[in-house]
């Protein structure tokens, strides 16, 4: 019986720590970087939507970061540059990867998804 009063409060202490983090979270994010020539519009993402709403966790793009409190995560520009760097992917396709490479893997399981090739599902007009 104590055992499983200690499962339910961690799974509840998870919860909670998981909400706290998300109710945090930015409406959108707006992710408009330099590059030497830019040739699409930013990309408004709904950084809540998919935190909440789509319970993405939060390691699941911004994967470097340890969640410590305290800290942020950092930008993804601060480790992918515009070219690639050994291993390190460059900017727009650590993007590419991380945003399609979720929709893709979700619409192959016949999941509810976001664009998977649709350009300007995602990108906005260029101004
Ligand atoms: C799932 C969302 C998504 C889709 C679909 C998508 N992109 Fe992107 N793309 C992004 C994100 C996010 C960035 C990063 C933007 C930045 O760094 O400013 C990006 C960056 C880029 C960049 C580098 C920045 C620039 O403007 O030069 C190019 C080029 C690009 N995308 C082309 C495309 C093309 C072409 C397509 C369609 C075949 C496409 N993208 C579809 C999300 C998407
Ligand atoms: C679907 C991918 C994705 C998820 C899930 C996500 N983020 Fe983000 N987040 C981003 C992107 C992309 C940026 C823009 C920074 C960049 O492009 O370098 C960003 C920016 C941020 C920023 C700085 C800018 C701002 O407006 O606050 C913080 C802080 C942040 N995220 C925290 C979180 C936390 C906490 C979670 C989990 C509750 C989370 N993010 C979930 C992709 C995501
Ligand atoms: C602190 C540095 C750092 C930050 C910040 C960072 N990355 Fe990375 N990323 C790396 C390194 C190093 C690798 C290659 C090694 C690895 O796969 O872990 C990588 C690999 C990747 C990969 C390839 C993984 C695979 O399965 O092949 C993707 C996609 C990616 N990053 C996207 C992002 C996105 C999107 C952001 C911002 C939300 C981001 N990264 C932020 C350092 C970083
Ligand atoms: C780990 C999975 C995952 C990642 C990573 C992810 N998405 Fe999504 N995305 C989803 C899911 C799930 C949905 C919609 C599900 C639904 O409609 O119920 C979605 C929906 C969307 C939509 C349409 C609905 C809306 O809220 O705008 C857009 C546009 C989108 N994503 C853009 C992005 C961009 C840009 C990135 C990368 C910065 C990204 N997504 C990364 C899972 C992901």
């Amino acid at each position: 019986m104590k055992k499983w009063v200690g499962v339910g409060l961690a799974v509840l202490f998870g919860l909670v720590v998981s909400m706290a983090l998300a109710t945090g979270v930015t409406e959108v994010v707006t992710i408009d970087n330099q590059y030497t020539a830019k040739k699409k519009g930013p990309v408004v993402l709904s950084h809540k939507k998919h935190a909440v709403d789509y319970k993405v966790a939060c390691v699941e793009c911004h994967h470097m970061w340890n969640q410590k409190k305290g800290t942020q995560p950092k930008k993804c520009s601060a480790c992918h540059k515009e070219k690639k760097r050994g291993k390190v992917l460059g900017l727009m396709r650590a993007y590419h990867k991380n945003c399609m490479g979720c929709h893709k893997e979700l619409k192959k399981q016949g999941k509810p998804t976001g664009p998977t090739t649709k350009c300007n599902d995602c990108h906005q007009k260029k101004s």
